[in-house]
């Protein structure tokens, strides 16, 4: 199978650990070890201490696995396979589908939901979500674009790169679709516990489709993106079962200290989840008035959960080039829509991370002399 190149991830290759400023990561601040350990119970911290670095177990520590099962309803440890969440996109991806199968995804997105199906032969449809609609879904156009060889839907909500949440009613709507048309529906949900109101939390696919796998993981809510520790989950057997045999073909097992660490922060998940959440409203303030601000060169969609949203430049300057000015001249990088092969207008801020208000000064002065 030959892939084309991940263009997001070749971008970040190529700036995120040169450039100054990083005014686009997806994550919220990467958690310090001892921060984390000084959260560990008894047993946690007995484990972390006496933990031996052999291979671990191929579905993921049994305990890790009992703590994931506590973030869904309904959900038996049975059902969850661990493995990186990119990794799990790969599995998911190889065991679904074939040759010649039909897929539609959200759109734009995070390249490696459609581009593993590309790779293996399948037919792509892209749902483009509507900006003009809050970033939302237009229902009749997965209706009208089911043909007999579809297999799969993917959705990402709360969504990158737009911070897009859809409402209960459109995302019940999708999972009743999926089953009138007996599809599989993958369900990404790296972003899941970062809703602004809690209210709007969407249910996990895993609980209300049979036929649905949900990912989650540690690298976007918890700023865990170091451990590779994600995870997948579905009540199908037959499935499980393929996902679980392909890991042999991946990394076989996942990395032992940082199940542990994972442990250790899910046990303690109300805590960061609280002190990143009370970050990104901070700073979703400043963007919106930043934003309000500067209405004659952006306009953007506020998001309703994640770390990431997606404004538009108003102006004749293109997002690429916008972006590569602002990293040469201030060290602030942005990403452009182009890495998400979406348009040349839009691009990916992010909210995450602490330093984001000192960042934003920069970023200000360099908009207002450069006009
Ligand atoms: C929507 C989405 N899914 C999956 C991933 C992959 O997560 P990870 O980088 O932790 O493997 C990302 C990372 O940016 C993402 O944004």
């Amino acid at each position: 199978m030959k892939f084309q190149p991940f263009k997001l991830e070749r971008y970040f290759a190529r700036y995120e650990f040169s450039a100054k400023y990083l005014l686009c990561s997806s994550d919220c601040d990467g958690l310090a070890v001892s921060d984390l350990l000084s959260l560990a119970d008894e047993e946690t911290r007995k484990m972390w201490q006496e933990l031996k670095v052999g291979y671990t177990e191929s579905l993921g520590l049994p305990l890790l696995r009992q703590e994931i099962i506590k973030l869904y309803q309904g959900i038996n440890q049975d059902d969850v396979l661990v493995a990186a969440p990119e990794e799990g996109i790969f599995i998911a991806m190889n065991v679904l589908l074939n040759k010649g199968d039909h897929i539609i995804c959200t759109f734009p997105g995070y390249q490696s939901l459609y581009e593993i199906a590309h790779s293996l032969g399948c037919e792509v449809t892209k749902w483009v979500l509507d900006e003009e609609k809050d970033w939302g879904v237009n229902l009749t156009f997965i209706e009208k674009n089911i043909k007999k060889n579809t297999k799969l839907i993917i959705i990402n909500f709360p969504h990158n790169p737009t911070g897009s949440l859809i409402n209960k009613k459109d995302f019940q709507k999708i999972a009743q679709i999926a089953k009138a048309h007996d599809l599989y529906l993958f369900s990404d949900e790296m972003y899941r516990f970062l809703e602004l109101n809690p209210d709007h939390r969407l249910p996990s696919a895993y609980e209300v489709y049979d036929k649905a796998i949900s990912l989650f993981g540690m690298s976007k809510t918890f700023g865990m993106a170091g451990v590779r520790i994600g995870w997948l989950v579905t009540k199908d057997k037959k499935i499980f079962e393929e996902m679980k045999v392909f890991k042999d073909y991946t990394t076989i097992c996942s990395s032992a200290p940082s199940e542990i660490l994972s442990l250790i922060a899910l046990r303690a998940r109300d805590v960061i989840i609280a002190h990143h959440l009370e970050r990104i409203k901070n700073n979703l303030n400043l963007l919106e008035i930043f934003f309000e601000k500067h209405q004659n060169l952006f306009s953007w969609v506020r998001p309703k959960a994640g770390t990431i949203g997606f404004p538009q430049l108003k102006g004749k300057i293109n997002s690429l080039t916008f972006c590569r000015e602002l990293v040469e001249r201030t060290g602030i990088m942005l990403l452009p829509s182009t890495v998400y092969d979406f348009d040349d207008k839009h691009f990916r801020i992010g909210f995450g991370r602490e330093n984001m208000p000192e960042v934003l000064k920069i970023f200000e002065k360099y908009i207002v002399n450069n006009g």
